[in-house]
């Protein structure tokens, strides 16, 4: 082949759209159901809002972004995750000024240059949800609640939350000051590539793969014992109402995980993922938590936030292994069989009158044999064939052949007629 889609990058065919769709639907039920709008940013961003907003020390901005100089030599980047372009769309459009949280959604394409594998892409998509502008544990919940439904109406089971709270720079620097203490303590034990992360990002070494950094992060300090009064509260307001929420949701089991951390420099305090239970290497489904001064770093007043946003190729993937049944394709009602020119032109004006009429309508290719276009309309697996010839014309009637192995009747060579045939009883659409 001269050419395939680019590394880490996939082709959505027709086949695929079915899950896709109930991925789509489910995120937009979910998100109505919660009073979220939906929000469309560019595709890119200028460079500058990332590497503030998600922070020049993440792998992110070091290693994974698409950027490149555009013909006015403005440095631009394929957006890498959604919550920054919202934060600036919020602050651009003078969100603030609307009533509080401004609850918004995307379902929209991300791009990141990593190393392709199993749920991990160059260009992903993500369904994300912002709640902006109201700072109370309540919002943490409501988001938690969301994440957790939507994964629960994808029909997925199996799946557990993970949360912690990793302070905010009220009571940070003192955490990570005895994180590096802890983890100099330990230098000679750690890998290389940890020893560089200890100065770039010293929480990244908890969550961190290799397996030395695993059982060193176990015994580590832990930053829900060095949250300030205000985020300590929080944390258990938070886990009241947590635990207010499993009344409702019996299934809805959790784990405090002092090593979620969280790759993107904007969080404070909530922190959350959901992840299959029998998780194995690429396999958070769903990520978020609060942002709360990220507003500030994007040059906007301070402003609490937080969201998710969850990996659609993920979620698909798991649906797909746990054999989740997804709606079928959209179906083809008719196609149209012709015999001869002039009932090729009958066809043809017919097929426009019956989308009129609101079905789905093809005509089989021109110039085959009646039998070879009745194969068609099997192949297209529609529900009837309209078999028109230069006969039915004069006397103004079609044959109606329902493609399920039901009756042959005659109908009137008119859309409404067939429409209404089409409809009755016969019908399974
Ligand atoms: P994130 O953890 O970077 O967070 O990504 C969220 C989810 O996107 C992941 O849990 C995963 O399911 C999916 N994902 C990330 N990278 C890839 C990839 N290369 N291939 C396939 N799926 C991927 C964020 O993006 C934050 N903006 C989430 C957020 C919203 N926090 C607050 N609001």
């Amino acid at each position: 082949m001269p050419f395939n889609a680019p590394r880490g990058t996939s082709d959505i065919l027709p086949g695929d759209q079915p899950l896709w769709d109930h991925v789509h639907r489910t995120a937009e039920r979910v998100a109505r159901q919660f009073a979220y709008g939906r929000i469309d940013t560019p595709l890119f961003e200028t460079t500058e809002l990332f590497a503030r907003g998600v922070g020049d020390e993440t792998d992110i901005v070091q290693k994974e972004m698409y950027s490149f100089e555009d013909h006015g030599g403005d440095s631009i980047t394929l957006r890498p995750e959604g919550t920054a372009a919202v934060c600036r769309a919020y602050l651009e459009h003078g969100m603030s000024n609307l009533p509080q949280p401004v609850r918004l959604f995307y379902n929209a394409p991300m791009f990141r240059y990593e190393r392709p594998q199993a749920g991990r892409f160059r260009q992903f998509h993500q369904f994300g949800i912002e709640a902006i502008g109201d700072p109370s544990p309540q919002v943490d919940v409501e988001v938690i609640e969301m994440g957790w439904r939507f994964v629960r109406e994808l029909g997925l089971s199996g799946v557990t939350l993970r949360i912690n709270s990793i302070g905010d720079a009220s009571d940070r620097p003192r955490y990570v000051k005895d994180l590096k203490a802890y983890y100099e303590k330990h230098i000679d034990s750690l890998p290389k590539v940890a020893r560089d992360r200890l100065e770039r990002a010293p929480l990244r070494l908890l969550d961190a793969k290799e397996p030395e950094c695993q059982d060193l992060a176990h015994d580590a300090p832990k930053s829900l014992d060095y949250l300030s009064e205000e985020n300590a509260r929080h944390w258990e307001e938070f886990l009241g109402l947590l635990d207010g929420l499993k009344l409702v949701y019996p299934d809805l089991n959790y784990t405090v995980d002092h090593r979620l951390v969280r790759g993107l420099d904007y969080y404070t305090r909530t922190v959350f993922e959901i992840e299959p239970e029998d998780a194995r290497g690429q396999s958070t489904l769903l990520a978020g938590g609060r942002y709360d001064g990220l507003m500030e770093k994007l040059g906007g007043p301070p402003t609490p936030g937080i969201g998710f946003a969850a990996g659609l190729e993920r979620l698909i993937l798991n649906v797909q292994r746990q054999e989740v049944p997804v709606p079928g394709p959209p179906v083809l009602d008719i196609v149209t069989v012709h015999l001869g020119e002039a009932a090729q032109a009958r066809a043809a004006q017919l097929a426009a009158a019956l989308r009129l009429e609101g079905l789905s309508v093809v005509n089989a290719p021109a110039g085959r044999s009646m039998k070879a276009q009745m194969r068609y309309a099997n192949q297209a697996s529609a529900r009837f064939a309209l078999i028109i010839g230069e006969r039915e014309i004069e006397r103004g009637v079609a044959a109606l052949k329902p493609l399920d192995g039901g009756e042959q009747v005659e109908v009137p060579l008119e859309a409404s007629a067939i429409a209404a045939a089409v409809s009755g009883p016969a019908s399974t659409s």
